[in-house]
């Protein structure tokens, strides 16, 4: 199988975006989108990677693979990662740095098990369980983790390791979570739906969109307007504006399924990859 371009991520220091594409999405491809040259790292993973991820602030960068690492690198240093991670047993899905401590790293891998990690030390701070497709954490505090674990969604407090809401109301897996740059809601999609969380208001689900025939994939809140949800559907990318009585936009995008979806708060762009081996920047 020949699966073609999964991640694209937008820096928020400098406008680069960080692509993994080529055959079977092994190699680390970094796209400078001012001076529009790509810089090909010469290492990349030995599997299929699955999510990348700027430290906040910084050029440096994260991304988890199925050859069971994560591993750092810096932006403007790509052709050799800065180091490995090692500890999981199982292909790691998803990789997050924390917004505030920035040398707190979190991953989780296909067996359910998340390891928080100091990056400063290289070693592993914690493990735990409640994750295998993807975590994110919560913005500007970085106080919870969401984690997408089959059809459901975890809010994680980092500091005590505890659940604090499970999130519960997909009947398919969850495919992507995303959350807005306020850190109060919090978005997630399967195939079938996507819908729209209040971490402040104990979890509670408080908007929810059915696919009607699309297959979702990927989300991002839109940067410039917070109450505008984007999904990635097959070929096209479906603007939603919960708060606007459902009022939803469908833009023909691709030709294929948008597989990630990143924005830019800075540069108020997202950016859409997808299977048809095409990355766009849209503003
Ligand atoms: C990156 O490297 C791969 C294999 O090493 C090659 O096939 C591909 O064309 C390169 N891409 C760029 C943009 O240089
Ligand atoms: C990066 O790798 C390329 C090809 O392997 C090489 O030509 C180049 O000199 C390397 N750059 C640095 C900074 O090591
Ligand atoms: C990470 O390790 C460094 C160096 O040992 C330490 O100073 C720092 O407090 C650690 N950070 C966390 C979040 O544990």
């Amino acid at each position: 199988m020949k699966i073609l371009v999964v991640l694209a991520l937008l820096s928020a220091v400098q406008n680069v975006i960080l692509l993994l594409s080529e055959t079977m999405n092994i190699e680390v491809l970094i796209w400078n989108m001012e001076t529009f040259q790509s810089i090909n790292t010469s290492e990349g993973h030995s599997l299929l990677i699955t999510d990348v991820r700027f430290k906040p602030s910084s050029n440096l960068f994260a991304t988890s693979s199925f050859d069971r690492t994560v591993k750092i690198w810096d932006a403007e240093r790509p052709n050799k990662s800065l180091y490995k991670l090692l500890g999981h047993s199982e292909q790691v899905m998803s990789v997050d740095f924390h917004p505030s401590k920035s040398e707190l790293l979190c991953s989780c891998d296909r067996n359910n098990e998340i390891r928080l990690w100091n990056v400063t030390r290289f070693s592993c701070t914690r493990v735990s369980k409640g994750a295998t497709k993807q975590v994110r954490f919560q913005p500007r505090c970085g106080k919870l983790l969401a984690t997408a674990a089959r059809n459901s969604v975890s809010l994680i407090d980092v500091e005590t390791d505890s659940l604090q809401f499970y999130l519960k109301g997909h009947t398919k897996d969850v495919l992507s979570i995303c959350w807005d740059a306020s850190g109060k809601y919090i978005a997630s999609v399967s195939e079938d739906s996507a819908r729209i969380w209040s971490a402040m208001s104990g979890g509670k689900c408080i908007h929810e969109l059915r696919s009607d025939g699309n297959k979702f994939q990927s989300c991002t809140f839109h940067p410039g307007y917070s109450q505008l949800l984007i999904i990635g559907g097959y070929q096209s990318l479906v603007l939603w504006s919960p708060t606007e009585s459902d009022k939803t936009w469908s833009v023909p995008a691709h030709n294929g399924l948008v597989a990630a979806l990143a924005d830019s708060q800075r540069t108020e762009m997202v950016a859409s990859a997808s299977h048809d081996q095409c990355m766009k920047l849209w503003k």
